[in-house]
């Protein structure tokens, strides 16, 4: 089936998901859809699969304009689509599942539905237990599972969003040889993916997007170089650092092992020193959520070695970390960060007790002392708010402000997730302007951000997390965009020099 996308719009609130994007996915080939996070590749498959309508533009399907208005009305047009974020799974057998939304019409006797499975597992080599629980089968398991079920349904496209991640090396190699042998059938497959290895691998075309807007098709073999020039932004201006001396070491991981629900971060080794930045890059998911946390002590490592400033806090939890100097400002600034419903000045009150100040001793919290001391805090740091205004009532920009605000005055680990996003220029420039503030001062900082630039400007050091791990520690001088791009992407530090060759 040919699809089409013609000047398709997308917005949420503010952000243009996706403006203006055209391109053709011609009948039966794997077609791909790169970009970095954020890039709007699952909002516009879900505009094609029927789970979003498009605020304008058209979807033609064999050149014919369509509607889909919702996912069952996309299965009955032809058009299955595989989800990136796991879907909630009610213990229920893998063939009662197979036979959910079977729009055949009519109603299967069991042991139909059971010989159309044997069947298509047995044509994609799939080895599945029809009897099994589809929560306790693994993601690749579930994925071949919902391919044969849309297959049955008889979808003549079929979307796969990301679906590599979280499956093992050989299903990936059979999902590889399931899709070129639907393509040859003559099935049209989209396929999202980040991973430029994949795409290289399977695609004959591939689209790319960059904050809402295609930016580029290209024709298979890919030039790689193309691929991440088009992906990740090129053109930007390296500010110059000072540089400042290197002291003793601040943070020490040794193969740290993190294990929460379904993420991982494995094997972890890492060493900071005071007065050096680090900029973690990699995409959602990567395991830099994990890593970061657990150097807060808000994660308990499975296992490995965690010094702060030379003292061993392996196992110790979050009131150690903090006595320590360690300050993690998280990206989700009211949930974690500052508590909803409290005023500028309450949080000051907290912080003074925290530091055992004179203010937040005793039985009676001193009022006076403690706006008086927000308001300090309101005027160094430029916030619009007031010390009675509640945290929540404040603007994103006002809020990282307040964050930063209450730090407390002795930091040796500031550790912070996506410090300047959603903010404007100004702001974030301020932001780290207050933030290498502290570097001067002897603390190290570990920072993540999507925004690859912000991640070269500040950083001394880019460690980039893919698959789970550390892949890769560079210094930011040894460090082109264009290199970072591939690295988030997958690829290894000795392959790029043999790119560069
Ligand atoms: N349901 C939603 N509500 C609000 N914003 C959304 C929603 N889905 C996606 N977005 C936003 O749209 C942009 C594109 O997201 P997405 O399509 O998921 O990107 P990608 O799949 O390329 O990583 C992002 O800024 C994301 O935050
Ligand atoms: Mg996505």
């Amino acid at each position: 089936m040919k699809i089409e996308f013609r000047n398709i719009h997308k917005r949420f609130g503010a952000v243009h998901a996706n403006n203006d994007v055209s391109f053709i996915v011609p009948t039966g080939k794997i077609y791909g859809l790169i970009g970095e996070n954020g890039a709007g590749k699952s909002t516009l498959m879900k505009q094609l699969s029927g789970y979003f309508s498009s605020d304008s533009g058209q979807i033609l399907l064999d050149d014919r304009p369509v509607k889909i208005v919702s996912p069952a009305d996309a299965v009955r047009q032809g058009i299955g689509m595989l989800h990136q974020d796991p879907l909630d799974f009610p213990p229920m057998r893998l063939l009662e599942n197979f036979m959910t939304a079977c729009n055949h019409g009519v109603i299967l006797p069991q042991s139909a539905a059971l010989k159309a499975f044997n069947d298509l597992c047995k044509q994609f080599d799939f080895d599945l237990d029809p009897n099994a629980f589809v929560n306790e089968v693994t993601v690749g398991e579930r994925q071949q599972l919902e391919i044969i079920r849309l297959l049955w349904l008889g979808v003549r496209t079929l979307i796969l969003d990301e679906p590599t991640t979280g499956i093992s090396a050989i299903q990936k190699v059979k999902l590889f040889q399931t899709l070129k042998k639907l393509a040859q059938q003559g099935m049209s497959i989209l396929f999202v993916s980040h991973k430029l290895e994949d795409v290289q691998e399977l695609c004959g075309e591939l689209a790319v997007l960059k904050r809402g807007v295609l930016v580029g098709t290209l024709t298979a073999p890919f030039d790689e170089r193309k691929m991440v020039q088009l992906m990740f932004d090129q053109a930007f201006e390296l500010h110059p650092r000072s540089d400042v001396p290197l002291g003793d070491s601040a943070l020490d991981l040794k193969d740290v092992t993190i294990v929460e629900g379904p993420n991982r971060m494995e094997h972890a080794n890492l060493q900071v020193r005071k007065g050096e930045v680090i900029g973690i890059a990699g995409l959602e998911g990567s395991g830099q959520r994990l890593l970061m946390q657990s150097c807060a002590g808000l994660l308990r490592p499975l296992s490995g070695y965690t010094a702060i400033n030379g003292i061993d806090l392996s196992g110790k939890g979050y009131p150690f970390f903090e006595q320590n100097g360690v300050a993690f400002l998280p990206a989700d600034r009211l949930v974690e960060g500052l508590v909803s419903g409290m005023t500028i000045a309450e949080h000051a009150v907290l912080l003074a007790q925290k530091e055992k100040r004179p203010e937040g001793k005793g039985l009676f919290i001193n009022w006076k002392a403690a706006i008086e001391e927000s308001d300090s805090r309101i005027k160094d740091f430029r916030i619009k708010g007031r010390p009675e205004s509640t945290v929540n009532s404040l603007s994103g920009g006002n809020q990282q402000r307040t964050q930063l605000a209450l730090l407390p005055a002795k930091i040796s680990v500031l550790i912070m997730e996506h410090p300047t996003r959603g903010l404007d220029i100004e702001s974030a420039n301020y932001i780290w302007d207050k933030l290498l503030k502290r570097r001067d001062q002897g603390a190290c900082i570990l920072y993540s951000s999507a925004d690859l630039d912000e991640i070269l400007q500040y950083s001394d050091r880019v460690l980039v997390c893919f698959a789970n791990r550390i892949h890769a520690i560079v210094p930011r001088k040894e460090l082109s965009s264009e290199d970072l791009g591939y690295l988030i992407g997958g690829k290894s530090l000795s392959d790029l020099k043999s790119l560069a060759m």
